[in-house]
């Protein structure tokens, strides 16, 4: 069914921006040439359409660092890149390793290990805390989501799981069973039984009233819901939301005691966040706590490969009668070798560290530039995920959202917009400061242009 009011819209609008929006199509009547507008409408003939994707908002003919090119020449800094541009688009390392493995080794038949899987296990491994020790790759984010969600059913002896409304964890079935968004969840069908939601750790939208600040009910009723379940397999949360959701200090630490008391597992899913993004190369390093699986994905293929990672502690190596996985590209030597490049790049060049402060000053610089304006509800921040929300008038935040965000586009600054309201920021963790400096003299414009706009008046 396509949504056609408000409120269709607006359940779809939770992950990104909509592809349906009477301002897409205003973006699109100015700003495309007949020959793209060829090539999108061939697209939405042959792809099936789908909400956030297809059709399609533009073409791109290039992508290299923080900036992609559309087919007519326009270069945009992509501070969205599907979160998979912690070091760039087409980092010269990445594109090396992957040649040079195509020649080599293009495919690992199953049965048979080869050298750049094992060299990416281990690097990996020498990120993770404690006994984060096991690994096991998979070609999406989606897929390893699953895997986790079988290791814990089988470690454990129990299938249920608690994780939180908002949340994503990917579209497969199993992934949207413990997610948390009517977008993916809607008319869906039955999922998976046993998978039980608990609020975010979100005050703006909190059901125990906790106003301004997070006072941790909603970890409080976590445990609440772990005791009175009793048999819970795991809680599965996004350590930070991308949106960003930033979770208090205390939050983990609560959650990771309650599963210890229950017997439940933690599994954090990193996918779009890890790799160093918050300033630490798992975020739950913010928190002083270990979980016990963790998922990576998105960037860890360099931006180039699919690949994604579950990473489990030592004791949860038990399941070697069943498969957890299987995936035709488990140990797909490419992948790997740009996952390989990727990680050695984030660490030679000290990213993580660098995300860390340059994340920090950017948001300082960010308030400072905006923090004035009306239709700016808060500037917010983990290294360099950052997040602007828009408090718009009377109720038409929403609306105003998506206005600053094609305003920028035609800048030359691409992001998407979160929750209907935020305007979330994700570039690559080498961008230029003088990059980030154009980025944000773009917003600073696009909000200052809404804001003198008569229908936000
Ligand atoms: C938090 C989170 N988990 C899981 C996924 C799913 O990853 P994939 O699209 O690779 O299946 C995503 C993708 O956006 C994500 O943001």
């Amino acid at each position: 069914m396509i949504p056609k009011t408000d409120l269709d819209l607006q359940s779809i609008r939770t992950e990104g921006d909509v592809n349906l929006s009477p301002h897409r199509e205003s973006w699109q009547a100015g700003h495309l040439s007949a020959e793209t507008k060829r090539l999108l409408a061939e697209d939405a003939e042959c792809f099936l359409h789908q909400a956030m994707s297809t059709p399609c908002l533009n073409a791109l003919r290039g992508a290299n660092g923080a900036w992609i090119e559309d087919v007519e020449g326009r270069r945009y800094l992509d501070f969205h890149g599907n979160n998979v541009h912690q070091i760039g688009f087409g980092h010269p390392r990445v594109i090396e390793a992957i040649k040079s493995q195509f020649d080599q080794l293009p495919f690992s038949t199953r049965r048979y290990t080869n050298e750049p899987s094992v060299r990416f296990a281990q690097k990996l491994i020498s990120f993770a805390p404690g006994d984060l020790s096991r690994v096991l790759l998979a070609p999406g984010g989606a897929l390893a989501i699953g895997i986790a969600l079988k290791l814990a059913r089988a470690a454990t002896g129990r299938f249920k799981t608690i994780s939180l409304w908002d949340s994503f964890h990917g579209a497969s079935l199993d992934a949207i069973s413990v997610g948390g968004e009517s977008a993916f969840r809607k008319n869906a069908g039955p999922l998976l039984p046993g998978c039980e939601h608990a609020p975010p750790p979100d005050p703006s939208h909190c059901p125990f009233r906790c106003t301004t600040t997070c006072n941790l009910a909603c970890a409080d009723y976590i445990e609440y819901m772990l005791e009175r379940e009793g048999d819970v397999a795991a809680v599965v949360a996004e350590t930070v939301r991308n949106v960003p959701v930033i979770p208090p200090p205390d939050y983990w630490k609560r959650i990771r005691a309650a599963c210890d008391k229950h017997n439940a597992l933690l599994i954090l899913d990193e996918i779009p966040i890890g790799l160093g993004r918050t300033g630490q190369f798992f975020a739950f390093q913010h928190y002083d706590i270990i979980p016990d699986i963790v998922v990576l994905g998105k960037g860890l293929g360099g931006g180039a490969f699919p690949l994604a990672a579950v990473i489990a502690r030592e004791h949860l190596n038990v399941v070697g009668d069943r498969s957890l996985g299987h995936f035709t590209h488990e140990k797909n030597p490419v992948a790997c070798a740009a996952g390989l490049a990727t990680l050695e790049v984030i660490e030679e060049q000290n990213l993580v560290e660098r995300a860390a402060t340059l994340g920090a000053k950017t948001v300082e610089d960010l308030r400072r530039r905006l923090s004035s304006m009306p239709l700016v509800r808060e500037v917010r921040g983990l290294g360099l995920l950052i997040g602007v929300e828009i408090a718009g008038v009377n109720g038409n935040a929403a609306d105003v959202a998506e206005r600053i965000m094609y305003a920028a586009l035609t800048r030359g600054l691409n992001f998407k917009v979160s929750k209907s309201t935020v305007l979330t920021f994700a570039p690559p963790l080498n961008v230029t400061e003088a990059e980030l400096d154009q980025a944000w003299t773009i917003i600073e414009a696009a909000i200052r242009e809404i804001s003198g706009d008569q229908h936000i008046k």
